[in-house]
């Protein structure tokens, strides 16, 4: 049964049946957490993968074992107990897929190449067999996707070709943005209000994600979020910390046993990863810890306070500092100060160092501003649950009296979108839709002149549309979505050929789309009626030809 049939017999019973189940995945880059719809207490819970053990969130880790499954058949492991081994498997262990995504770049594993989907696939199966193992009769009856805010298009449908190959196809709901989903879950505890701009700070393994809503609407039956700014970075997460970590726990064992880190074997390199890690993460909780190198020789214990740690990633703490400023400068609105701000939602496992807090009330200067639940690292799985459970028609608000809560995401486009003009002496990006533009207003046009002096350059050029994904990367850094190739245009002499270019973005899932016209120049140069649309692929070249006469 597809999800849209297990809604209309919900709507029909008037309520779940008990082996229903509407799940909510956050599918992260380091780990990933599945939540299920708690119809008795009308509200999401985390399912924990680990038999009990109480680790919620699965290590986003797959590895391949080539004949260690029964039979000598290939074997695969995700989670834990591939991330406790990846050294002892570094050729066949692989972590990060997620910023793979959308991209054909292939993992070659027992002499198969696998795509990033392929691999994200089997993080998915091991997470929805998870919510088979809570129940043996469970049912799949609907699941909500997380995808990062500036996910474009080809990651997008590489996640839903992942929930595909993980045999989800009729269970997918839809995917949601991930600061959606943090908003929605705070929404349902706390309730969001009119007017209010909220910041979402979601601070995971690998980045760090920024985004500002503004709330433009509310009432009984509507919520409606807008995204008035994105910043953040994609490589700035709690694996730096661990790194900057492990570095200074190698000073720790050089200074007592002489050993460098290539001195150790491969297991105690494990178990150094391993102990900076703790370290960290027990430092949120207590001012001091005592790591135990218990796998040297001889063994020592060495202490390290809070305050040291924080010595220790001073830069890293003042780089997350100016990426907060920064967000709240480049907003599309204008820039805006902390006192604009009415609430920071911390999200991610490493929103939970104290020093994360401590940074922002000295930007925000108000506690009551500043909030984070228990488990900042579940939030966004429950959230997309809560949005899961919306949309089969289970949840209306608990303290309206309506019927139905519907939410809106006004979305915006979250990079600037142009295309490569060459000037001659240099190569430049020309933006056409810039970040923040709203989906239903992303259509812009721009007219250019063709100049050249060979017959070939006035009939035919080549067409690159990019992506700037941080205003300020300079043109080289800028990501190629397509390559389009033209020809067939009217022959004229030099600068009286006048095209118009049109980029649009499609509201519906960010597609970009363009259409290229022969405008003509003046009664002398009529238009040739070259007329043509194309849909930009990253990995092809689309070619345009016209049969144009003079
Ligand atoms: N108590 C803690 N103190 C400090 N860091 C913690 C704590 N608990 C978890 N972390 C860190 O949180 C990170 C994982 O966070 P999270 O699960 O939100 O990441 P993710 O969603 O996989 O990553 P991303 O958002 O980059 O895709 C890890 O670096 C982990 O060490
Ligand atoms: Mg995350």
């Amino acid at each position: 049964m597809t999800w849209e049939t297990y809604r209309k017999e919900i709507e029909e019973k008037g309520q779940l049946p008990e082996d229903w189940y509407i799940l909510g995945i956050d599918l992260g880059t380091t780990h990933s957490v599945i939540s299920y719809w708690d119809n008795t207490n009308r509200r999401p819970e985390p399912i924990d993968i680990s038999n009990g053990f109480g680790k919620i969130p699965l290590p986003s880790v797959v590895q391949f074992r080539e004949g260690e499954g029964d039979d000598g058949e290939e074997e695969w492991v995700i989670g834990e107990e591939a991330y406790r081994s990846m050294k002892m498997y570094p050729e066949t262990t692989i972590r990060s897929i997620k910023r793979k995504m959308g991209t054909n770049q292939t993992i070659r594993l027992g002499g198969k190449d696998y795509l990033p989907e392929e691999i994200s696939a089997k993080i998915l199966k091991e997470l929805t067999d998870h919510a088979q193992n809570l129940n043996p009769k469970a049912e799949i009856a609907g699941i909500v996707v997380c995808v990062p805010y500036d996910f474009d298009d080809a990651s997008q449908k590489a996640t839903m070709r992942a929930c595909e190959l993980a045999g989800l196809q009729d269970k997918l709901i839809c995917l949601i943005k991930e600061p959606n989903a943090a908003a929605l879950h705070y929404n349902f505890r706390n309730n969001l209000k009119q007017d209010e701009k909220i910041m979402v700070f979601d601070f995971g393994g690998g980045t760090l994600d920024i985004t500002l809503f503004h709330v433009a609407e509310r009432n009984e039956a509507r919520i409606k979020l807008a995204v008035v700014s994105q910043g953040g970075e994609a490589q700035h997460g709690g694996d730096d910390i661990d790194a900057t970590l492990i570095e200074a726990c190698a000073r720790f064992i050089e200074a007592k046993t002489g050993q460098t880190l290539n001195d150790l074997a491969i297991e105690n390199q494990v178990e150094l990863v391993a102990r900076a890690r703790e370290a960290k993460e027990r430092l949120s909780g207590v001012q001091r810890f005592r790591i135990p190198f218990t796998f040297c020789i001889p063994p020592f214990v060495e202490q390290i306070t809070r305050e040291e740690f924080h010595t220790l990633i001073s830069p890293f703490i003042e780089k997350t500092r100016k990426l907060v400023l920064k967000a709240l400068r480049e907003t599309y609105t204008g820039s805006l100060t902390p006192d604009d701000i009415d609430r920071v939602l911390l999200e991610g496992g490493s929103s939970q160092m104290p020093w994360v807090r401590e940074m922002l009330l000295d930007i925000f200067s108000d506690e009551n501003k500043i909030y984070s639940s228990e488990r900042p690292a579940l939030d966004i799985s429950l959230g997309a649950t809560y949005y899961a459970a919306m949309k089969m028609g289970l949840l209306s608000h608990p303290d309206v009296e309506s019927e139905k809560l519907t939410v809106d995401f006004e979305v915006t486009v979250p990079h600037d979108i142009g295309l490569e003009i060459d000037t001659g002496t240099e190569k430049k990006f020309f933006p056409m839709i810039r970040r923040g533009t709203f989906y239903a207003l992303a259509k812009k046009s721009h007219v250019f002149t063709l100049s050249g002096n060979t017959e070939e350059e006035m009939t035919g050029f080549a067409l690159k549309i990019l992506e700037r994904v941080q205003a300020d990367d300079p043109f080289d850094a800028c990501k190629p979505i397509g390559e389009i190739s033209i020809t067939g245009l009217p022959v004229r002499p030099s600068g009286r050929t006048k095209l118009r270019i049109t980029l649009m973005v499609e509201e519906e899932g960010g597609l970009v789309r363009g259409r290229v016209e022969d405008v003509g120049f003046g009664s002398e140069y009529p238009s040739s009626g070259f007329d043509e649309s194309f849909a930009p692929e990253r990995f092809v070249k689309t070619e345009l030809s016209g049969g144009a006469s003079v």
